[in-house]
């Protein structure tokens, strides 16, 4: 036995391994450049180059990286809360139109028994119509009895024009279509209303798009959808504040927007969620039907437009009708 051997340390010394293959495992933490090493030693090597070699040697793993772990972390954490607000976003949209389905069932049933009777009343009503014009012409015109007579007629027109209104909620009537700017029909219901008292202390004022594409609508119906809507908001600002009427093109070009905004009393969620229901009023009696908005519901429903409410109490509203665009 030799024992006159010299040890040399080179024995124990595992080689040391390529340069590229080190930085093949300085990248797997992103360590790409030289200021990306930060030398922190949380891994228990004392810098990141050493930590690659003990990787090579199947020493430690690639990614044991303390920095590198908390900002994988912190990403997938980031990409949950964003995934987490979309989720949100959708149950959001989903309730709303759950809400709209709801809606819109509701005012379809009400409709249908809104319709029968409107049918049912609409002959009578005529029938009395027709015999009471029959007994004024016979009735000595300043005796009590054509007074009378003429009170049964103008409460029977009154009963006729609710049926109609019934009518029109439930998509009874016919629609006389023809190609128009729904600007000129603005225009012309403004002049309309405007001139009247209830308008003395209203400002009114018009954004109407150049060149608005032209829609395919009846033009008494529409002119009445905004009348009603005209006159809701009046009665919103008690007859003084400003009402902001716009139009213009939905961003897809394929629906023309009408919107209409007061400064009024506003409304809150409960009330919103009735106002398209027939009868439905907060005005006091005498005052208000409740079949505005269900007739102007029931027209642009039929039209394949909507309406749309945006209100808070104390903060004024707008409603805003939606049309297709003329093909
Ligand atoms: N611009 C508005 N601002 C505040 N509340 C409104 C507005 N438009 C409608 N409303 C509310 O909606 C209810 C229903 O409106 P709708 O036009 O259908 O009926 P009405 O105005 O009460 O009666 P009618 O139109 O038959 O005379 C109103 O009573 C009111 O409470
Ligand atoms: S924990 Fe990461 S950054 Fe710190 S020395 Fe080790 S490999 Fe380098
Ligand atoms: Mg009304």
């Amino acid at each position: 036995m030799d024992l006159g051997r010299a040890f040399t340390p080179e024995h124990l010394d595992t080689p040391t391994p390529p340069e590229e293959e080190i930085r093949r495992i300085l990248a797997v933490t992103g360590k790409v450049l030289l200021e990306d090493e930060l030398n922190c030693g949380a891994c228990g090597y004392p810098s990141c180059r050493e930590k690659a070699i003990a990787v090579l040697q199947g020493f430690a793993e690639a990614e044991m990286c303390l920095p590198y772990m908390v900002e994988k972390l912190e990403s997938v954490q980031e990409e949950l809360t964003r995934a987490n607000s979309e989720l949100k976003d959708s149950l959001t949209t989903l309730q709303k139109t759950q809400q709209q389905l709801v809606q819109s069932e509701k005012l379809a049933s009400v409709g249908q028994l809104a319709a029968g009777v409107a049918h049912e009343l609409n002959n009578p009503l005529g029938g009395i119509l027709i015999y009471s014009g029959l007994l004024l012409e016979q009735a000595d015109k300043e005796s009590r009895q054509a007074q009378d007579l003429q009170r049964i007629m103008a409460e029977t027109d009154r009963c006729r024009r609710i049926v109609r209104g019934l009518l029109d909620f439930s998509r009874q009537t016919r629609i006389d279509a023809a190609i128009v700017n729904l600007n000129k029909i603005l225009s012309s219901t403004l002049a309309l209303v405007t001139e009247q008292a209830l308008f003395l202390n209203i400002q009114v004022v018009q954004q109407l798009q150049e060149s608005l594409p032209n829609v395919f609508v009846d033009v008494g119906q529409i002119q009445q959808v905004f009348l009603n809507i005209i006159l809701n908001a009046a009665d919103a600002m008690n007859g003084r504040g400003t009402l902001s009427v716009r139009s213009e093109t939905s961003p897809e070009g394929d629906q023309v927007l009408v919107s209409f905004s007061d400064t009024g009393s506003g409304m809150t969620p409960e009330i919103i969620s009735r106002i398209f229901e027939p009868f439905f009023t907060t005005k006091p009696r005498g005052r208000g039907t409740g079949l505005g908005l269900a007739i102007a519901y029931g027209i642009v429903q039929r039209h394949h437009g909507d309406i749309l409410v945006a209100s808070q109490p104390g903060m004024g509203s707008t409603i805003t009708v939606t049309l297709p665009t003329a093909a």
